[in-house]
């Protein structure tokens, strides 16, 4: 086990440049383009393309190439094939629902962040026995939400987390209050029905929003 790593930089800068992490879902490629830039205007950078679909791993590539102002990973890595299809597609961090060992030995190995998901103290403290320090919260409320991040603060404060998972606008601002939480993701910043109406102000306006509220 391994408890270094080459990453080209840390889990928490990738964290810290965005309050609010859109968790994208892509079912056409010609989508992530405009969908992106709306966000970029609304003053969202951090760009989490779930790998739920097929065309996932072309939009990292595309976002990678034409947005360089974007920090753009991928989300939903579920093994340690996907971490690496991602790095070679130019991802900037890797978010996944849970962890093994498997593939926190292939992002120990690589040199893109990952920043996996724990729904207990044991997880994270696996997490934490191969040197990492943030954590995805997932599935936030269903795991205990706002409570069980205050509670794990109190034997582990240097752990930071970014909660995803029925996060929504009534209660983002909740969790961005707790000091052990550096972001929030979600889908509801990009709603599907906006992107399949071509609605790009709609998704401005909505990511807009989220970073003035994030602000306090
Ligand atoms: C995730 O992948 O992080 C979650 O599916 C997002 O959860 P949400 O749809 O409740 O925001």
């Amino acid at each position: 086990m391994s408890t270094t790593n080459n990453w080209k930089t840390t889990s928490l800068d990738i964290l810290k440049q965005g309050t609010v992490v859109p968790v994208l879902v892509f079912k056409k490629l010609e989508h992530a383009l405009p969908v992106s830039e709306a966000l970029l205007e609304g003053g969202v950078k951090v760009l989490e393309v779930t790998l739920r679909t097929e065309c996932a791993l072309d939009a990292i590539e595309l976002l990678a190439n034409k947005l360089p102002e974007a920090v753009t990973g991928a989300g939903t890595i579920i093994n340690a094939d996907q971490y690496r299809a991602v790095e070679s597609a130019g991802g900037q961090f890797g978010i996944s629902p849970g962890l093994t060992p498997a593939l926190l030995q292939a992002a120990n190995q690589g040199t893109m962040p990952l920043i996996p998901g724990i729904a207990s103290i044991s997880e994270m403290m696996t997490g934490i026995e191969h040197g990492l320090d943030c954590f995805k919260f997932f599935p936030a409320e269903a795991a205990g939400g706002v409570p069980m991040l205050k509670s794990i603060a109190g034997p582990c404060p240097q752990i930071t987390f970014c909660p995803t998972g029925g996060i929504n606008p009534d209660n983002y601002k909740n969790y961005l209050a707790l000091p052990n939480v550096a972001c929030v993701g979600g889908s509801w910043l990009v709603p599907q029905d906006a992107v399949e109406a071509g609605d790009w102000k709609r998704i401005t306006q909505i990511a807009k929003a989220a970073v003035e509220g994030a602000k306090g």
